[in-house]
């Protein structure tokens, strides 16, 4: 069986590996890939964004099973062009793909079936939002509506910021045309938890829950990153909330795709917040989360081909999803400077034993692999018990080498202080 995975990061990696793992697989490509994955599948020259470079590689190589993980080509009808060639895919379609790809459409959404999230306004001008911060609650949160390589959202912690906020999403543009229409909406507080969830439109199978740390410093400090780092189980998720979550979150959510004509199939990312009101959506997102992905695959038991061949069937509901009860950590390796400027082009090396350490931003450069990227690495350990995991994955991290390297040193330890 020949299999294709769209996309060139860790949670590519993630996914490549865990493919890997099926015997029937005879061919694995990744496009583009990385020069961190040349050993796992065959990395194409083919940008993740390039729809007909897709379509026209699937055809020359007579691929049987596409797994497009980014949110671009989903968002673009990337799983659309290649089901029209005749490729089952793993992923939304491009009008369900509208649940990450639009703030606007989720929010109304949600509004519109009861599902708890935040209070919102929508503006399509910035001097209507403008008119409208005179009075809003402070702290306030401006979400630009399409995406924004993950930075369309501002807290603002006063009215100026606010202000600054609407102008340079509505009037600088600085996220270009996601910008056009923004959401304002209303702080909420409370553990953040990230639930995948697999989805065929018919059943709905959430995988273990995890926490991830967006924030470039320790102690949740700095900027906003792509993610430095996370764990799974997320000790805040119990099994009352999670039953909650299906209850008023999850399944309501898959039938009002449904009921709108835009069924979902792939993974769902439930961004949540457990509020003193119960939990609420921050955010959806259309695909697996990174780098959630890195501790949630590794704790897969079952074989990921065949859930993701289970969903694009519609028969979900006929195979095993099982998860190990340990635990997970990953620690994000960057470059230091990383979400800002920082330099690339040194060598990294690697443990001989490097079966969990997920390469997102690197490459090879005269048969050396070099870094390539702001995030450059993730190395997880799953162990029995979450502060294992994080002791292990921090050991590994001592024998990853690359210079300018730098990685959060608390990774873990919110959700161990939540376990007692
Ligand atoms: P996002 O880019 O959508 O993942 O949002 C980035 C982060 O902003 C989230 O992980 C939350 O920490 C925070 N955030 C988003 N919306 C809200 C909100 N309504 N209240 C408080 N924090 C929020
Ligand atoms: N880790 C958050 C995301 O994948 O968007």
């Amino acid at each position: 069986m020949k299999v294709m995975v769209v996309g060139s990061g860790g949670r590519e990696h993630t996914i490549v590996k865990k493919i890997r793992e099926n015997k029937e697989v005879t061919e694995l490509y990744v496009l583009p890939g990385n020069g961190g994955m040349t050993q796992d599948a065959v990395c194409v020259d083919i940008g993740a964004k390039d729809i007909d470079g897709l379509v026209a590689f699937v055809k020359e190589k007579q691929i049987d099973f596409a797994v497009v993980a980014p949110d671009d080509p989903l968002v673009l009808g990337a799983v659309d062009a290649l089901e029209d060639v005749g490729v089952p895919c793993f992923g939304p379609n491009k009008n369900a793909a509208i649940l990450e790809g639009s703030k606007v459409f989720s929010k109304n959404l949600m509004k519109k079936y009861h599902i708890p999230t935040a209070e919102y306004a929508v503006f399509d001008s910035a001097s209507d939002a403008l008119a409208y911060l005179e009075n809003a609650p402070i702290p306030t949160v401006i979400k630009a509506d399409g995406l924004a390589l993950g930075k369309g959202v501002i807290i603002a912690e006063t009215r100026e910021d606010a202000k600054k906020a609407v102008h340079t999403i509505m009037e600088d543009k600085v996220f270009g045309k996601s910008g056009d229409h923004i959401v304002i909406e209303e702080f909420l507080t409370g553990p953040e938890v990230s639930v995948l969830a697999f989805t065929d439109g018919k059943t709905m199978i959430p995988m273990i829950s995890s926490m991830d740390h967006k924030r470039a410093l320790d102690g949740d400090k700095g900027l906003n990153t792509g993610g430095m780092g996370t764990v799974a189980p997320n000790p805040y998720y119990t099994e009352e909330i999670a039953k909650e979550c299906m209850e008023t979150i999850f399944l309501p959510t898959m039938q009002a795709m449904n009921e709108e004509g835009r069924t979902f199939k792939g993974c769902l990312y439930f961004g949540l917040m457990l509020t003193p009101n119960g939990p609420k959506v921050i955010e959806y997102n259309c695909r697996f989360g990174d780098p959630e992905t890195q501790v949630v695959l590794p704790l897969l038991e079952s074989d990921l081909l065949t859930i993701m061949q289970h969903i694009a069937n519609g028969t979900l509901a006929e195979t095993e999803v099982k998860f190990s009860d340990k635990a997970a950590c990953c620690v994000i390796m960057a470059s230091e400077g990383y979400p800002q400027s920082y330099e690339t082009g040194f060598q990294i090396t690697l443990p001989e034993k490097h079966d969990n350490i997920f390469i997102a931003g690197a490459k090879q450069k005269d048969g050396v692999l070099v870094t390539g990227g702001g995030r450059v690495l993730g190395v997880t350990e799953v162990a029995d018990t979450l502060a294992d995991a994080v002791k292990q994955a921090y050991q590994t991290v001592e024998n990853v080498k690359f210079a300018n390297a730098y990685y959060r040193k608390d990774i873990g330890q919110k959700a161990l202080a939540a376990e007692v």
